[in-house]
């Protein structure tokens, strides 16, 4: 991991902190953090929610905390330490005075704070305007945000709006967890260590791109949330829209996070739009009716806890996606994310051209063409399929499709996988943005995404049913076949 930074001594401020959120990501990734010496010894942190809680019991609360949500055993000792960083403010974010209690927590001396927004982005411009009346705003700090930024374009353009009056650009880090991820960030070495691949990637010798993001879950309890959402708004909008820029993207000039940014903005750009003349022919979505995961009955999202009926919302999508640059004329990346899918799953398959002849034709009809896996999530690792000789001694020659396989459990062993926001809180402290979504590319993925939405709308039609444990609607599969191609699994 990377070394600390020796300058940020200040406080993290992290409002919400007893929300799910704090809880499940935010608290054991600051200690994993704290265990690993990479915060400074005098950075605090100080929790404010709403609740009105004694220190003994936030400390408690704390503790059961890191207990439930890290698997690995942890001792007392580095609990304790951990614990004496923090300090606990009962707050209303929405009374602007209530900030001054703040005021007299925050270390006034020191010239940079971090204060995350772990809380409703309807409150985003209640928690700018109190720390503004508070004083607590200097040019040094950093806010970090989270998704989601707005249901549409125009509504991410007033959270952004409330939070740019009182920070600059280069002060906000928009967080896309998947940008956290190691095997998403590995996608830049991939691509720009490796000749092998930064020569190979475009549409001379690419045929198409696979991105799909499975999750076995359901809604798991959110469905005031997630109904209004849906899954478009929920993980394409962001997560999988992130994955195909650090695909497509043209070769930063250098790791700066402008750099990585200006480049994956251009292809968010280039992306073709689609919209109520091209929806039927490039889109699917789907919503998960009862079926079986591991064997045991799950409910349609019809029934979940909460539901109301009629819902249009859909919980799988597939897209046909085309990028109109020089690069990729011609190469489509098929996008595919649903809820109770039969398992959790994320990977990106490169499927390369097939040979223009072929030599070995007597032997071997038609010749695979080769094909790289990047398996993000679980069993990291990446896979490349290519042909090879069988060994020995025959008449003919005997060819064979292999798979090299370079899984990171067994490559890298003894690695814990670093949790997204480990990585993510990291890069906050060390001031570097490189990770996290800068405006632009937030409006540009939405202006994409909402032209969608729009177009179903204006069709009517509902979300084709696909059974809980299955890969979606039977649409998702003719999608990809109308181009003669299959999805790999
Ligand atoms: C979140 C979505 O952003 O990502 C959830 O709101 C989804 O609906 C989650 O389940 C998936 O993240 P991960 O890291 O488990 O793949």
């Amino acid at each position: 991991m990377d070394k600390p930074d020796p300058q940020f001594t200040g406080d993290i401020v992290i409002f919400g902190i007893l929300g799910d959120l704090g809880r499940r990501k935010l608290l054991p990734a600051l200690f994993q953090l704290d265990a690993a010496k990479l915060i400074h010894t005098d950075c605090r942190i100080i929790g404010a929610a709403i609740d009105e809680l004694s220190v003994d019991s936030f400390e408690q609360q704390i503790r059961e905390n890191l207990k439930t949500f890290i698997p690995e055993e942890i001792d007392d000792s580095s609990i304790n330490r951990f614990i004496q960083r923090f300090s606990y403010q009962q707050l209303d974010f929405t009374n602007i005075n209530a900030f001054d209690l703040l005021a007299k927590l925050v270390n006034q001396n020191s010239s940079t704070r971090i204060y995350y927004f772990s809380t409703p982005p309807s409150i985003y411009g209640d928690i700018c305007n109190g720390l503004n009346s508070a004083q607590l705003i200097s040019e040094n700090d950093r806010v970090v945000i989270e998704k989601p930024i707005g249901n549409c374009l125009k509504s991410s353009q007033i959270i952004n709006e409330q939070v740019s009056r009182f920070f600059d650009e280069n002060q906000i880090y928009r967080i896309d967890h998947y940008l956290g991820k190691e095997t998403v960030l590995n996608l830049l070495v991939l691509r720009f260590a490796n000749s092998l691949f930064t020569t190979n990637w475009d549409r001379n010798c690419i045929d198409h791109v696979q991105i799909t993001i499975a999750e076995s879950v359901g809604i798991e309890g959110r469905w005031g949330f997630y109904d209004k959402a849906g899954q478009m708004r929920d993980m394409v909008q962001n997560h999988l829209l992130q994955i195909l820029s650090l695909l497509a993207m043209e070769p930063p000039a250098s790791l700066n996070a402008n750099s990585i940014r200006d480049e994956k903005l251009k292809v968010l750009k280039a992306l073709r739009p689609i919209n109520r003349l091209n929806i039927n022919e490039k889109t699917v979505r789907g919503q998960y009716t009862s079926g079986y995961l591991d064997g045991k009955p799950v409910p349609g999202y019809q029934s979940e806890e909460d539901a109301t009926i009629n819902s249009s919302t859909e919980t799988f999508v597939a897209i046909k996606a085309e990028i109109d640059n020089w690069r990729w004329s011609g190469v489509p990346f098929y996008l595919r994310t649903g809820k109770r899918m039969p398992v959790k799953q994320s990977e990106v398959v490169v499927q390369f051209k097939q040979q223009p002849h072929n030599i070995f034709k007597d032997n071997y009809n038609k010749l695979p063409a080769n094909k790289l896996t990047i398996r993000l999530q679980p069993d990291e690792g990446v896979e490349l399929q290519m042909m090879n000789k069988i060994p020995g001694i025959s008449p003919q020659m005997n060819i064979q499709q292999n798979t090299l396989d370079l899984n990171f459990s067994d490559a890298y062993h003894n690695k814990r996988v670093i949790e997204a926001y480990e990585r993510l809180l990291l890069e906050v402290i060390n001031g570097n943005q490189s990770l996290f979504v800068r405006r632009d590319e937030v409006e540009a993925a939405w202006q994409w995404t909402d032209s969608i939405i729009d177009a179903w709308q204006m069709t009517n039609d509902l979300p084709e049913g696909y059974a809980a444990g299955t890969w979606g609607p039977v649409s998702s599969f003719s999608l990809i076949a109308r181009d003669d191609r299959h999805w790999v699994k």
